[in-house]
């Protein structure tokens, strides 16, 4: 049984102030030495996209990370340990064709580039100005047709199709339950809607101060003392937050 789990999103969480990226990392390094600390990167970026941000960040080596919005899961060392046994419960009902032939009647749908339209994951740009009226018809377009799916629409332009049983919120349940941490024993993060899974839970919830405001306003009305909003932006937010959850003290 491991001591602590964190998970966190990359884009806008972790990443986007290089200097306190560093602070953090060394803290964890330092925690990591003391305890047995799991850590977790989820991202909506394919595994080809995480390489691409590992050659240029300075990121740790994860315990594991779930790419393409926790629809597949690797393990340390990433380069060949995928979870065969996630992707046979993910690919459970999944009809991707079946989604793609849906979504292929809007045209205000944008599909995204061929390395973002993983296994089970089908995504498009879509603007913010028209998604409020697009949204609500695709999804019951994609329900008249049986498709069980989860429709997830992140930072005003990102919008995921996965199947009902991927997302990041139930690949943490996954791991943890894997890992036998408790909640309270385990932090996650996150800044936009593809997180927002994440925080359904009673793990303890750090929002950074620049999130996206679908997280914002699931935050406001879903209120709990379990999720903290930070009020830095980014890793400085972590470091935030874990000092209010008592995992660090400043
Ligand atoms: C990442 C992925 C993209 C996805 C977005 C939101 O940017 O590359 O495919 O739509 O996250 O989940
Ligand atoms: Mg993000």
């Amino acid at each position: 049984m491991a001591d602590f789990l964190l998970v966190t999103d990359l884009d806008q969480t972790l990443l986007g102030d290089d200097k306190a990226l560093i602070i953090l990392n060394e803290m964890l390094e330092k925690k990591r030495r003391e305890y047995d600390i799991k850590i977790v990167y989820c991202t909506g970026r394919s595994l080809e996209l995480y390489h691409q941000l590992n050659r240029e960040k300075h990121l740790l080596s994860p315990d594991a990370l779930m790419t393409s919005v926790g629809t597949e899961i690797y393990f340390h060392p990433i380069k060949d340990n995928f979870d065969l046994k996630w992707a046979n419960y993910v690919s459970e009902n999944w009809d991707r064709e079946g989604v793609f032939s849906v979504a292929s009647h809007f045209s205000d749908l944008v599909l995204q580039p061929l390395s973002e339209q993983t296994p089970f994951k089908v995504s498009y740009y879509l603007s913010d100005k028209i998604a409020q009226e697009i949204l609500p018809r695709l999804k019951a377009d994609l329900a008249k047709e049986n498709l069980e799916t989860q429709v997830i629409y992140s930072a005003s332009y990102a919008l995921d199709v996965l199947p009902k049983n991927g997302g990041k919120g139930s690949a943490l349940q996954y791991l943890r339950e894997k890992w036998k941490i408790p909640v309270d024993k385990t932090v996650v993060c996150g800044d936009s809607g593809n997180d927002i899974t994440l925080f359904q839970g009673e793990e303890r919830g750090i929002i950074v101060a620049n999130a996206q405001w679908e997280l914002l306003q699931w935050y406001y009305q879903n209120k709990t003392p379990f999720r903290y909003l930070a009020k830095q932006p980014f890793a400085e937010g972590i470091l935030e937050g874990l000092n209010h959850f008592g995992w660090i003290t400043t």
